[in-house]
């Protein structure tokens, strides 16, 4: 019985790592440190504020994020947006196809971002989740755990892992790129260094940008990883209290019986 449930677990593991495995060579993943690692950790506002303008400005071209409500940007928690920065930002950058109009029309915060297929790049919705356990001996996502590395860290050093060298194979050109798993991604090159400009005067160099995207992405995935966080946080205290509760109780009921049992030594 129980070799049955270990033989699943290592079925579902290899499975999870199948890319990498079948890829062979595995990417080198940069450790960057974020606002949201740690027990304590939360997502840095304007850092999401940045991550979306570059999502939006550079990425968007060619990824969708068609799982991410619009409306959620003025979430707690989140960019932190207000709901008529929502609505202006919606409207001025994305257009959707609407059934009862037959036509497309300016975005809404009640839609989600678009969908994108024309270039066969995939969604990011919840790519920085679907890359967490992606690095480690056998994908298994050992340095996630170790090392709090994941999907973020992953996304930061795919866009700063490009070496200049291309290649074309089969009619597509590859570009060498140090973080993907294989080491060729057919995805050009996004970002040269100030590819936007920040309000907040931030850095815009390519290890800027793709680590506030990378942020911003990982929001994306996860937009409630910080209230998660306080749930745990709730629940050792919860179990820290009871645990004493439990050992006072314990003294207690088994006080008398001790005593008795020192008195007939
Ligand atoms: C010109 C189109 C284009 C633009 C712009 C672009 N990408 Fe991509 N991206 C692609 C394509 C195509 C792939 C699939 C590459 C492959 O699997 O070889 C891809 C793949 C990816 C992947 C998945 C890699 C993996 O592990 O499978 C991530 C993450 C990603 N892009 C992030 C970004 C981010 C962040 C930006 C903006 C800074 C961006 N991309 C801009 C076309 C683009």
């Amino acid at each position: 019985m129980f070799t049955k449930y270990i033989t699943t677990a290592v079925v579902a593991l290899s499975l999870t790592a199948g890319p990498v495995l079948a890829a062979g060579k595995e990417g080198k993943v940069i450790d960057y440190d974020f606002s949201f690692e740690g027990p304590f950790g939360a997502f840095d506002q304007n850092q999401l504020q940045r991550g979306l303008k570059v999502y939006t400005e550079i990425c968007a071209g060619c990824h969708g994020l068609q799982y991410v409500p619009l409306r959620t940007l003025s979430d707690e928690g989140g960019p932190g947006f207000t709901e008529e920065q929502v609505r202006v930002y919606a409207a001025d950058n994305f257009e959707v196809y609407d059934e009862a109009l037959d036509d497309f029309r300016p975005a809404a915060p009640a839609d989600h971002f678009p969908a994108v297929d024309a270039v066969g790049a995939p969604d990011l919705s919840l790519m920085a989740k679907a890359r967490a356990g992606f690095h480690g001996p056998e994908g298994t996502g050992i340095n996630q755990l170790l090392k709090g590395m994941g999907g973020p860290e992953y996304i930061a050093s795919l866009l700063t892992g490009y070496t200049g060298e291309e290649k074309e194979e089969a009619g597509v050109i590859l570009y060498e790129n140090t973080a993907f798993p294989g080491g060729w991604i057919s995805m050009a090159p996004p970002l040269y260094g100030d590819d936007v400009e920040f309000d907040d005067g931030h850095a815009t160099d390519i290890e800027n940008i793709s680590m506030d995207v990378a942020a911003f992405l990982m929001w994306t995935a996860e937009p409630k990883l910080m209230a998660r966080k306080q749930a745990g946080l709730t629940g050792v205290l919860f179990l820290s209290v009871l645990a004493v509760l439990l050992y006072l109780t314990n003294k207690k009921l088994w006080a008398p019986v001790k005593a008795r049992a020192k008195r007939q030594d």
